[in-house]
């Protein structure tokens, strides 16, 4: 791999790969971060290196590249408990309180994510923030017969929303539970628990994306003198 940000991301991905242990219940991430983890946590199933491990996917997407590289899947159905979980975010705050959801996922992923003993989130260095919001417009997971009141309640709060769109579809984009996404820019957000029980508490919305207090670390990819490192 040659691409700076694939360096990144891969390393990233090789380090939480590396966290888990046999035995474990791991929860795994969407995006193109944890997909380097889900490949090399399956490489170490492979080896013979981890034994017993049983994967909790965050979307379709996880699911896919879990059998893909030979991780056996379980349901919160089946387990009480997730030991780990690896997950990407869009933006990372110095708390460690996130912004997900650009890729659709992320009210499964906090399901998934805030169940886990130790959550560890992989990002590369672009994802870090002062203030949340500030560079990412806030994902809403919104009932699609909801749309319309959501839209109006999250404009009265003061955002700028927008349906997501479908990039290969004419249409809005469906997430993996068959609903809609609402990105609201806010342009910085002071008080982000405050607003994440604010906007779940709109009827009509699912989950959004702000994720505080669920992440135990960050991982973070960089690239020094054209070598990636983590830190
Ligand atoms: C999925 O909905 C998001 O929460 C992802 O975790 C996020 O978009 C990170 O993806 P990348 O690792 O591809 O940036």
């Amino acid at each position: 791999e040659t691409d700076p940000v694939k360096l990144m991301k891969q390393e990233v991905g090789r380090a939480a790969a590396a966290q888990v242990k046999s035995g474990s219940i791991v929860g795994l991430g969407t995006g193109s971060t944890t997909a380097y983890a889900i490949q090399f946590i399956g490489d170490r199933i492979q080896s013979g290196e981890l034994e017993d491990i049983q994967g909790i996917p965050t979307s379709f997407q996880a699911s896919v590249l879990a059998k893909k590289h030979g991780i056996p899947l379980t349901t919160l159905d089946e387990v009480s408990r997730i030991d780990i979980a690896i997950d990407g975010a869009d933006e990372v705050d110095p708390q460690k309180n996130l912004i997900k959801g650009g890729g659709a996922a992320h009210t499964r992923e906090k399901v998934v994510d805030s169940l886990a003993d130790h959550f560890i989130v992989v990002v590369d260095s672009s994802k870090l923030v002062d203030r949340l919001g500030s560079t990412f417009a806030l994902p809403v997971e919104v009932l699609p017969m909801a749309i319309a009141p959501v839209t109006r309640a999250l404009e009265a709060l003061g955002g700028k929303v927008e349906l997501r769109m479908g990039v290969k579809k004419d249409g809005p984009v469906i997430t993996d539970q068959g609903n809609m996404v609402l990105d609201v820019t806010l342009e910085g957000i002071d008080q982000p628990a405050e607003l994440e029980k604010t906007l779940n508490n709109i009827p009509g919305v699912l989950d959004n994306g702000l994720f505080i207090g669920v992440a135990d670390e960050v991982l973070i990819g960089e690239v020094k003198d054209g070598q990636a490192t983590v830190r």
